[in-house]
């Protein structure tokens, strides 16, 4: 194999655009609630190497909402502890009788070279600080609740855009429809050359410069665990970028707030900015459950 099967999922960047309006047009009509048992037979294994609250549970109700049968696989407790591979693994899962697989991994491309060796097909779940497609997908649909359209309104990415693949899926989907992006963070977290990674970025150190005539504002936590050395003064941090209640005046009057989470209050935002009305931190988890079940019912040729 080579060409990963189709109705894979890897990332943005490639994915047509078309194919972008068609998953948030399916994603808009989904309800888990009302769900038709589109997957029934259906074995979807998640195999997770990195932990996850909001991905894996939201992929596993979507799954069942469609009626499909799920399985968890996590590296800890399974015999990826044992050494063995990325391709063995999925193999093995493969032989078991999986139709598709969710994967999480810590290292960019992993769910693509497994995609390169299985004839089934293999959603990105976040691989490393490269891609998180579906969490950009769930975000479009955040915004399109709360917004007319994407088209013309300015969105502002505040934080550790560095190591984020949120932020690199969000950019690649959201420039694509038209949204003017600005980047804004220390130089740490978001170096120069991030503004030249795609066209339409731009990119300020200054936060009430970000904010000003902002319809979105994207906070994104520091991750601490890929620093790797690199140095943070958090309170240098939190005095410089955090968002709070004053400085989300500077934005639109309706702007929204946004938080893949996990959040760290007291950090990148405080409470007060959080829980309020202009938060959608908990709608956008929320509509992690219908946007994974049109990328489930994508993924097995059922949409
Ligand atoms: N947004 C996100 O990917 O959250 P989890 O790590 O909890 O899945």
């Amino acid at each position: 194999m080579t060409t990963p099967a189709r109705g894979s999922l890897l990332g943005i960047e490639h994915l047509e655009t078309k194919e972008i309006l068609r998953l948030l047009q399916l994603a808009r009509r989904m309800n888990p609630q009302k769900a038709r048992p589109l997957l029934r037979g259906k074995r979807i294994v998640l195999l997770f190497y990195e932990a996850s609250t909001r991905t894996r549970t939201s992929f596993e109700f979507a799954a069942k909402a469609l009626g499909a049968t799920t399985t968890l696989v996590l590296s800890s407790g399974s015999s990826i502890e044992k050494g063995e591979s990325i391709i063995d693994t999925g193999n093995t899962l493969r032989a078991v009788g999986a139709d598709c697989i969710v994967m999480r991994h810590p290292a960019a491309g992993a769910p693509h070279f497994m995609a390169k060796h299985l004839d089934i097909p293999i959603v990105n779940a976040g691989d490393g600080m490269h891609e998180h497609p579906s969490q950009a997908l769930l975000d479009a649909v955040t915004i399109l609740k709360h917004k007319k359209s994407l088209k013309g309104l300015q969105a502002t990415i505040i934080g550790d855009i560095f190591h984020s693949r949120v932020a690199r899926s969000a950019c690649h989907l959201l420039t694509r429809m038209g949204v003017k992006m600005t980047l804004c963070g220390p130089p740490e977290l978001v170096p120069d050359v991030a503004a030249t990674l795609m066209p339409g970025l731009r990119l300020t150190r200054h936060i009430e410069e970000a904010l000003r005539g902002t319809d979105v504002i994207m906070l994104l936590r520091v991750q601490s665990e890929r620093l790797a050395g690199l140095k943070i003064q958090l309170q240098d941090y939190i005095a410089r970028y955090q968002m709070t209640a004053a400085r989300l005046k500077l934005a639109k009057r309706d702007a929204i707030v946004m938080h893949p989470g996990p959040i760290i209050r007291g950090l990148e935002l405080t409470a007060e900015v959080a829980d309020c009305p202009q938060s959608v931190i908990v709608d956008e988890v929320r509509n992690g459950v219908p946007t994974r079940m049109a990328i489930l019912a994508r993924a097995l040729g059922r949409a």
